[in-house]
């Protein structure tokens, strides 16, 4: 079973956007499913990889939309993002050293983060992102 289903509460009225999450909801399942199956660390190791590249691609579009459209909260949803990148970064390099393993509380950690920042910080740019006509 997914760890993480996606459902329409999710959504930003912003197709693309909207996408984007949907890819990394699958990309965390994909992990989790690698991770449940007991697959190799080299295997866990490139899906691990893969969320990171992913989500540095999804950051770095929402961060360029809020800015490109003046943002009033730009400043501290970079933060939020660049803090999430920092702990992901860090946990990678301590898995690829051996120091820690792929666990269902890191599973969650991440499911967890990802669906409380759609639902209490993406979703918050939704109404004037919709109003400057980007949907
Ligand atoms: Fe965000
Ligand atoms: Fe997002």
């Amino acid at each position: 079973m997914a760890l993480f289903t996606w459902s329409d509460k999710y959504s930003v009225n912003i197709n693309e956007i909207d996408n984007q999450h949907k890819k990394l909801i699958g990309i965390i399942n994909e992990l989790h499913d690698a991770m449940s199956k007991g697959k190799s660390n080299d295997i866990l190791s490139n899906v691990l990889q893969d969320l990171i590249d992913y989500t540095r691609v999804h950051f770095a579009n929402e961060e360029r939309i809020m800015n490109m459209h003046g943002y009033h909260d730009y400043t501290a949803h970079k933060a939020a993002h660049e803090d999430l990148l920092r702990q992901v970064t860090k946990f990678d390099k301590e898995f690829r050293e051996g120091k820690f393993g792929l666990s269902i509380q890191m599973m969650n950690f991440l499911k967890d983060w990802l669906s409380k920042h759609i639902l209490e910080t993406d979703k918050k740019y939704s109404p004037f992102l919709n109003s400057k006509g980007v949907i």
